[in-house]
C-alpha cells in the first residue's frame, strides 16, 4: 500500500526534486511525485530515496520523467495538488500564455478540486529574449485577471488566489531555483493558485486544442 492517505501531490518540472524530496520527509503521509522532461539531474535524489529509511529513503516518493505535454494516463484523476515552480522553456511558455491543450493535460491528472500553484520567477531586462521567444507579454496581475484567468477556464481551472511574492517569503519556498534567485534584484516572483472544475463546468475543447 502507498501511503496516500493524506493526499498525492505532484510537482512538474520538478528539476532537481529537493521541493518533492523536502515535502515528503515533512509529510510522510502524502505521496509525491516529481516529473521533469529531463531526467539527467534527478539521477542522485532518485537513487536516495530508495535507500533504507534511515539512510534517507523515502517510501512515499515517485520520480517520472515525461513533459507536461505528454503526461503517463495512469496519473489520471490522481492529484490532490499540482505544483509547477520556476517553470522554464515550453512549460514557462504553455503556463503563463494558458496554453489549453497543456492546461487540459494538467486537469487530466487531478482529483476533484485540486488545486494548481504556479510560481514563476520573471525579470524582464535579463529574461527579455526568452519571454519574447515564448510570446509573454509584461506578466503582471492585470495580464492574470484578463488573459490568463479565461484561457485557464477554457482549460478545466478557475484562478482563485493571484498575486507577487516579496522578496522576503522567497525562502519559504523549497526549491533549488528559488534559494539560486532569492535576492537577485530586478526579479519578481508571481503566483497563480487554480483549482480543478468539476466535469460538469469543463466547457468544449477548442477545434485546434
Ligand atoms: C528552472 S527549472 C526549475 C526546477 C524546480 N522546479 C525548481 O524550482 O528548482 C525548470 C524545469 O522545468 C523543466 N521543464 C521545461 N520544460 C518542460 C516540459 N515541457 N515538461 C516538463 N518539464 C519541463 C526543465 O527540465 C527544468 O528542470
Amino acid at each position: 500500500m502507498l501511503p496516500t492517505g493524506e493526499g498525492i501531490i505532484i510537482d512538474i518540472g520538478t528539476g532537481d526534486g529537493v521541493f518533492v524530496f523536502e515535502c515528503a520527509r515533512q509529510n510522510p503521509k502524502k505521496f509525491y511525485i516529481g516529473i521533469d522532461a529531463n531526467a539527467r539531474p534527478l539521477e542522485k535524489i532518485s537513487e536516495k530515496i530508495h535507500r533504507k529509511p534511515a539512510k534517507g529513503g523515502l517510501p512515499n516518493v515517485l520520480f517520472l520523467q515525461a513533459a507536461v505535454e505528454d503526461l503517463p494516463s495512469e496519473l489520471d484523476g490522481a492529484a490532490d495538488e499540482v505544483h509547477i515552480h520556476f517553470p522554464w522553456g515550453s512549460l514557462l511558455g504553455a503556463v503563463a500564455t494558458g496554453n489549453e491543450s497543456v492546461l487540459r493535460n494538467l486537469r487530466r491528472i487531478c482529483a476533484a478540486d485540486a488545486l494548481l500553484e504556479i510560481l514563476i520567477g520573471c525579470d524582464p531586462v535579463r529574461d527579455v529574449g526568452e519571454l519574447e521567444r515564448l510570446g509573454i507579454p509584461s506578466f503582471s496581475l492585470d495580464y492574470i485577471d484578463s488573459l490568463l484567468a479565461p484561457r485557464y477556464a477554457k482549460g478545466g481551472f478557475s484562478i482563485i488566489e493571484r498575486g507577487a511574492l516579496p522578496q522576503s517569503e522567497w525562502a519559504s519556498v523549497q526549491t533549488s531555483w528559488a534559494r539560486r534567485l532569492k535576492g537577485r534584484a530586478g526579479r519578481s516572483l508571481t503566483y497563480m493558485i487554480g483549482r480543478a472544475m468539476s466535469k460538469d463546468h469543463l466547457q468544449e475543447p477548442s477545434a485546434n486544442s
